[in-house]
């Protein structure tokens, strides 16, 4: 990579279990960092000139890398991307902010719409490329204006979005930078009481304090996901040191040193049994990636 009057950081063969929530993958070739817009545009430039594999990270929470690593550059987003600014009722947002640090902060000026989201670990970024959403409500319905800049270098910005339960909206090659919310004012003190409330039944129902990435799969309409792979009796269940939460059923559980194959593995097994009891096929939540970046769907072939 040659990155002239580039600012941000530039690291090579940097183990990626320590940037994802599951603590697993191998190394990445380059992990390059920019710090603001002018560098994530001369960075594109250079990743179309070099044809290199990349991949945009955020907060790792929602992603499972290769045993193998990645033969390309992971980018994270940095410093100037973790800026916000409130104005109104409306917020000005770096994708570079975790979802609860912005929950937070907004709660603490009197603004509310983000309680339910708080406990979701991701950035800003990542949830709004995934629509990330708990408790019926999903972070796009709070978007009034998303902008960042695709693989050409085209800055882009999309308003009016239409969303539906964690859907992609976006073009697979548009990096988000920047998102404006509306939210709605109300009393501080009311609101940390809704958000509190939401954290406490997150802590009650789901397996918080271990690695995971949140839920595996989505759920299919009208049914939840954990319950079906509960009710086949798998919590417990492992695939090397990868496990069926046993407190939560649709979140996969790395009990210390798991590896990216045991967790495909597992996926491809609760796939096909769930199918063959309930004739349901689980759609995945989770990205999964080779090391030259093509996502991977194991066991989404089922017929
Ligand atoms: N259930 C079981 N067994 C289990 C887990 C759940 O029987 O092992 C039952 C529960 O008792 C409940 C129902 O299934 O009656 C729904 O469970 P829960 O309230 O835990 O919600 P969920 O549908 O499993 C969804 C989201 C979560 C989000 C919660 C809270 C999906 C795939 N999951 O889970 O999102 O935090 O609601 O609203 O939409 C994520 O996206 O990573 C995630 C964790």
């Amino acid at each position: 990579m040659k990155l002239v009057e580039f600012h941000g950081s530039v690291h090579t063969d940097i183990p990626l279990a320590r940037f994802t929530t599951w603590k697993i993958g191998g190394n990445t070739d380059w992990m390059i960092m920019p710090s603001n817009f002018d560098d994530l545009d001369i960075l594109m430039t250079e990743i179309r000139r070099t044809r290199i594999p990349w991949f945009i990270l955020g907060n790792g929470s929602n992603v499972l890398f290769s045993d193998k690593g990645f033969r390309g550059v992971v980018i994270t987003l940095g410093t100037s991307f973790k800026r916000m600014s409130i104005s109104g009722d409306t917020v000005r947002v770096g994708a570079g902010v975790t979802l609860n640090h912005l929950a937070q902060q907004t709660a603490a000026t009197g603004l509310s719409g983000l309680e339910p989201l708080a406990g979701i670990p991701g950035t800003l970024g990542g949830a709004a490329a995934v629509n990330a959403g708990a408790f019926g409500s999903s972070l796009l319905d709070l978007c009034i204006e998303i902008n960042g800049i695709d693989s050409l270098g085209v800055k882009r910005s999309f308003k009016n979005i239409f969303s539906s339960y964690r859907s992609r909206v976006f073009p697979d090659d548009f990096i988000i930078t920047e998102l404006q919310l509306k939210l709605t004012k109300d009393d501080p003190s009311r609101i940390h009481e809704h958000l509190s409330k939401y954290l406490e039944r997150r802590r009650s129902t789901q397996p918080l304090a271990e690695a995971s990435a949140g839920c595996t799969f989505k759920n299919p309409e009208n049914q939840g996901t954990g319950r079906l792979i509960d009710e086949l009796g798998l919590k417990g269940f492992q695939k090397g040191q990868a496990m069926i939460s046993k407190k939560h059923a649709n979140f996969i559980i790395n009990t210390g040193n798991a590896s990216s194959a045991d967790v495909v593995e597992l996926i491809d097994y609760v796939r096909k049994r769930v199918w063959e009891r309930f004739n349901v096929k689980l759609e995945l939540e989770v990205i999964i990636l080779d090391e030259y970046g093509k996502g991977l769907d194991p066991g989404g072939d089922i017929k």
